[in-house]
């Protein structure tokens, strides 16, 4: 079932599957990085900008980050001529059965072209890792950008999902069946924030870091129904230094890209500790530490 309004919501999350935390994060080597088009705002006049070297060492600082909170790094390896394939939330969705023990995939369908080549290199590297590939139905006409639009409750088998710049809702109907998990739909209104993990970071089961500029009312409703903590990220620090599309893998720790100073504050008053890295290679690109990653159990 997809859900685009409180109204229609008749659970609670208790009522939900629990999910385990994942343990385990794939990262994919930048060599071959760079801003070579434009396809999000924050792109323009960025094309050719990226220092390569700086952005290697930003990206092993984000590996150690990892590292140094015992969750293990697995790594892809980036190809020459897929300049966005370092952020490798967005190829796949992953999810995980703990009845059955089953690990896998939904392949995304990319929204822009340039990307769409990048979704074999992940299938055929999930299928190394022994995960279950699973793709849309082939008649369905709808785009899906995985984790960087569907983003897994915590703890919950519960997903949000974005919509409006990149992912088409009817993408949502088909995850929803595929996994037999509700979603709860949220539209994007603002093209700064053109995939969820822009300006929307779950922290823990209760507890979540947004944009409030980024969502429209029912939005916004559905999120404060679902979460008892909503911490807004200032407007200027989650729009021009990604502070929504930071990452926190066990509940407190924040992976956060440096100088979100406000939002740091707002964080640690709720008892979350910060970890600021600079990403602002990245950032040139769109993205930051969120969708340089992607989680698996
Ligand atoms: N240049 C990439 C794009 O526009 C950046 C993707 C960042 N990923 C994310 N989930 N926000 O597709």
């Amino acid at each position: 079932m997809v859900y685009s309004s409180p109204d229609a919501v008749d659970f609670s999350l208790a009522d939900c599957p629990s999910l385990p935390r994942p343990g385990r994060v794939v990262l994919t080597t930048p060599t071959h990085f760079d801003v070579e088009y434009v396809i999000n705002p924050h792109m323009s006049n960025n094309v050719g900008q990226v220092n390569k070297a700086v952005a290697f060492q930003q990206w092993k600082a984000l590996r150690a980050a990892y590292t140094a909170l015992d969750v293990e790094p697995i790594v892809a390896t980036g190809q020459s001529g897929l300049p966005d394939m370092v952020f490798c939330a967005n190829q796949t969705f992953p999810y995980y059965d703990p009845d059955t023990n089953t690990h896998g995939v939904v392949l995304s369908r990319m929204h822009a072209n340039e990307r769409t080549p990048e979704v074999p290199y992940y299938a055929d590297f999930f299928k190394q890792q022994g995960f279950e590939i699973q793709r849309l139905p082939e008649d369905l006409d709808a785009d899906f950008e995985g984790m960087g639009d569907a983003i897994w409750h915590p703890a919950r088998r519960v997903v949000w999902g974005g919509y409006g710049f990149r992912t088409t809702p009817e993408a949502y109907e088909a995850l929803s069946d595929r996994l037999d998990a509700p979603v709860m739909l949220l539209r994007l209104t603002d093209p700064d924030f053109y995939h969820l993990d822009t300006c929307f970071c779950p922290l823990n089961e209760d507890t979540v870091l947004i944009a409030a500029e980024a969502f429209d009312e029912s939005g916004r409703a559905l999120i404060d129904r679902f979460f008892d903590t909503v911490i807004e990220a200032p407007d200027e620090e989650a729009r021009h230094q990604f502070a929504c599309n930071a990452h926190c893998p066990n509940g407190t720790h924040v992976l956060i890209q440096e100088g979100c100073d406000q939002t740091n504050r707002r964080l640690r008053a709720h008892g979350f500790r910060p970890v600021e890295l600079d990403t602002s290679e990245f950032l040139k690109s769109g993205g930051s530490v969120f969708c340089m990653k992607q989680m698996i159990w």
